[in-house]
């Protein structure tokens, strides 16, 4: 029976790391394949503002939370501000690489041109959709290595790493969302959550879309053979849209709660397999000191 809430003896837990800042990366860094690489520098170029919106809209609604709940907004925000921090760092690698991003900048800013002089609640919606997507997204990252195999160890621990904490705290957007509408009728609440879901995906699957295309022009590969390897890539193998596709349907459903499947296992996956990318760091530091 589906709990429909975030586990009692969840802690959300900033780690404070930094990738990768004393490394080149390679234009093509994962599994020297343009269209792998076009996938995750995309979805990256689009996370310091995405995330920055993510915490204004959740943050909006602290006020009034209980006192569990008002913390785990505490260390979400702390979460996706570090994150930002280090896709930030990311995408300087990306452009060192000599590939133009204003162009991805100027989706993203359009898509958040949209929320301004919108209602707060229509903005925690987006951002309580968007969370989901992520999470089901980090879910299948860590559980699945085909989708980082063959990348090189600092771009691919600093996915996990954010991937680990995605799911950590993928209940906080959708639990707020719970508290902020609890006075609404069942069925309002259903449709506007559907409803935003619906189309924050067409808007985030077509943004995605046209970032992997603007970046694989610039690396000379353009036309439709070009689309249909892309297609392939995302829906066929490794197949991350069709891989998510069961649990993006499963937030429609009565009773969903992200933690109504408990993965948290997964989060000690990953750290064990990004942990080899901080140690030296650490180990530095210390020799340092
Ligand atoms: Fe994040
Ligand atoms: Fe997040």
């Amino acid at each position: 029976m589906a709990k429909a809430t975030s586990p009692a003896d969840l802690a959300i837990t900033p780690r404070d790391y930094r990738f990768g800042r004393d490394q080149k990366m390679g234009r093509w860094w994962l599994n020297n394949d343009p269209y792998a690489t076009a996938f995750y520098n995309a979805l990256s170029v689009t996370f310091p503002k995405g995330e920055g919106f993510f915490i204004d809209s959740v943050r909006s609604f602290r006020d009034g939370t209980p006192p569990k709940l008002a913390g785990e907004i505490q260390a979400f925000i702390k979460q996706e501000v570090i994150h930002t921090r280090e896709h930030v760092a990311f995408n300087r690698h990306v452009t060192d690489q000599g590939y133009d991003v204003t162009l991805l900048e100027r989706h993203v800013d359009k898509a958040l041109s949209m929320t301004k002089g919108r209602p707060a609640i229509a903005n925690l919606a987006a951002t309580m959709a968007l969370e989901h997507f992520t999470a089901i997204i980090a879910q299948q990252l860590i559980a699945n290595p085909k989708h980082l195999a063959g990348g090189e160890q600092q771009p691919a621990a600093m996915w996990r790493w954010h991937a680990s904490e995605e799911i950590e705290h993928k209940g906080v957007a959708y639990d707020t969302w719970l508290h902020a509408t609890r006075d609404w009728p069942r069925f309002t609440r259903w449709r506007i959550k559907a409803l935003v879901m619906i189309l924050t995906t067409i808007k985030f699957f077509n943004g995605r879309r046209k970032g992997m295309l603007e970046l694989l022009r610039q690396d000379g590969l353009t036309g439709p053979l070009v689309w249909a390897r892309m297609a392939w890539f995302v829906f066929g193998n490794p197949g991350m849209g069709r891989k998510i596709a069961g649990a993006w349907v499963s937030f429609f459903l009565p009773g969903f709660h992200p933690w109504n499947h408990d993965d948290r296992k997964l989060i000690a996956l990953a750290e064990s397999e990004y942990e080899a990318a901080i140690l030296p760091r650490t180990t530095k530091a210390l020799v340092a000191a």
